[in-house]
Formats: C-alpha cells, structure tokens, sequence
C-alpha cells in the first residue's frame, strides 16, 4: 500500500476494513448455528453466490475456461473464492486474491474442503498488485474494481500483469442509470448489506466505463442484472421490494429492461 499516495491509502484502508469484517457471503446466512468456513457453511450460502445465483456469470465461466486450458488466471478480489473454485475445477491454473485477510482465509479453506489446488491465495491489492508485468494470462475481477476507490487505476494494473493479448474479464461494474442506481440513490437501499454498505460503490455510465478500458481492445460489453433480483432479507422495506417493485419491474420487455440494467460486465484484450 505504501506506493499509493495518501488520500488513496486511506481510501483502501477503510475499504479493507469493510470488507474485512463482511466477506461477501455473510449476509445470507440465515442460520447462526452454521460455522464459517465449515461445509455446511459453503453450502448454505451458496445459492445466493456468484457464480451460481447467475446463469450468465457461470455462462461466462464455461466459455473463459474453455479458452484457458492450462493458463494461469488471477482472480482479483476473490471473497470467499467460488469463481476461482469454478476455473480450477474446469483445468485453469489460478492464483486467487483479495485485499483482505478473512476472504483470504475463507478462501483456502474452501479449496481444501473442496479437493482443488490453487498456484497461490494470498492477500493483494488490486491498486497495487504484487506481481511482475506479464505475468497472467487473463485476469477475472467480479463485482470489485467499482469497490477499491480508483477503478481506472485497478484496471491499469490489471492490464500490466497481463501477458500481451490477454484476457481482462472484468465483470459488474455498477451503471447509471440503473434500477439498482435509483433504489440506492432516491430510495435509500443499501446494496451489499441490510445495515451497512461497503464505503465505496461507484456507479458509471458505459462511456466513462470504457473510456477506462485504455490499452485494451473490447472484446465485449453486456448490461448483466437486467431484471430486479431476488434478495435474501426480511422486514417491511424488503417486502415492498420482493412483492411490489421486484414482479412490476421484471414484467418489462427484454429491450426496455436493459437499459437500466444493474451492472455491465466487460471482456478485454491487452493490446
Ligand atoms: C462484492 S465482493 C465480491 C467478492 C467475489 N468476487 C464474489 O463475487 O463473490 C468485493 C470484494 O472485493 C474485495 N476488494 C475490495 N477492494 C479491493 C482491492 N483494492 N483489492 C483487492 N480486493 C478488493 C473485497 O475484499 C471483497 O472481497
């Protein structure tokens, strides 16, 4: 971190101390009984994850695995490590990475408990990553850069640990304007957690998304999370959503719909 200038420093640091204490995954546990980190654990969550509670993200996953037989990925901003769990079980050699420790930890133990080895998990920073130019042949970042206070700068880097022509597949960045933008921005609604957001969630429109993609040639941009999602909270606000806006919104034809699709996940060639 400290090759980061001051005000980003602080910056990752209170974004590490979010994520630190609400690894993705938290929120959907319905049971205290369920110890972290347990198989019971990563079997309860697991519906609500990525990649399994998205059949384009697993779509994704298929056709990205397809073309990295053998090659080595890095996954930025890892949580609890399903998606990497994915690649390395359809023969992509991974190295797995989140700027916090408990994902990190939460992480090695799911590997374990599901039989699958990693080239390496460890703890990185996506602004200011540990590894030598060119040393990846994709990299894989869902749901994270719009998260770490520089997107611009995270896709930066993650373009210079890439080989010459490899593949950045950068999923979920939030849009503007969105159904998610407006709920958030004019109804109050939290999006991570019921009780606390993450400290950075920054929403784009397309162009300044691509416009960050410098050095890279599109391979794809596709609008993901067109249609409102299913959430797994209780309480009064939850209920107006999963019974009143959630059924109205999703009635919406595909054309129409997308143009306030939540996130848009970008595919990429390092020139
Ligand atoms: C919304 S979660 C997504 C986790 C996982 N990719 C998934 O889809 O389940 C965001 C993750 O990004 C990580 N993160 C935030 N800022 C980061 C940074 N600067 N470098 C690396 N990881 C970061 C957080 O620790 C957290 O695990």
């Amino acid at each position: 971190m400290n090759n980061l200038e001051k005000g980003l420093r602080e910056t990752v640091q209170t974004v590490h101390d979010y994520w630190n204490s609400h690894t993705l995954g938290f929120q959907y546990v319905t049971d205290d009984a369920i110890e972290p980190g347990t198989p019971e654990f990563f079997d309860h969550i697991r519906p609500w994850m990525n990649p399994y509670k998205f059949p384009w993200i697993m779509d994704r996953i298929e056709r990205e695995a397809a073309l990295l037989q053998g090659k080595h990925l890095l996954e930025i901003g890892c949580g609890m490590g399903y998606d990497s769990l994915e690649f390395l079980k359809r023969g992509v050699r991974v190295t797995a990475t989140d700027l916090t420790p408990n994902a990190v930890a939460l992480t090695r133990s799911h590997f374990e408990l599901e039989q699958v080895r990693a080239e390496e998990v460890r703890v990185a920073n996506a602004l200011a990553l540990p590894f030598p130019d060119g040393t990846f042949d994709a990299v894989w970042a869902n749901g994270v850069l719009h998260h770490t206070g520089d997107s611009d700068r995270a896709i930066q880097e993650a373009r210079r640990v890439l080989k010459p022509g490899g593949r950045a597949i950068i999923s979920h960045f939030y849009r503007r304007p969105s159904w998610m933008y407006t709920l958030h921005r004019y109804g109050r609604e939290n999006i991570e957690y019921k009780e606390q957001d993450p400290p950075v969630n920054e929403f784009y429109t397309e162009p300044q998304i691509l416009k960050m993609f410098h050095g890279f040639t599109i391979v794809e941009a596709v609008q993901d999370h067109y249609r409102a999602l299913p959430v797994r909270r209780a309480g009064f606000k939850a209920a107006l959503y999963k019974y009143g806006f959630r059924p109205l919104y999703n009635l919406l034809p595909e054309s129409i719909a997308r143009k306030y699709a939540y996130k848009l996940s970008v595919t990429a060639l390092k020139v």
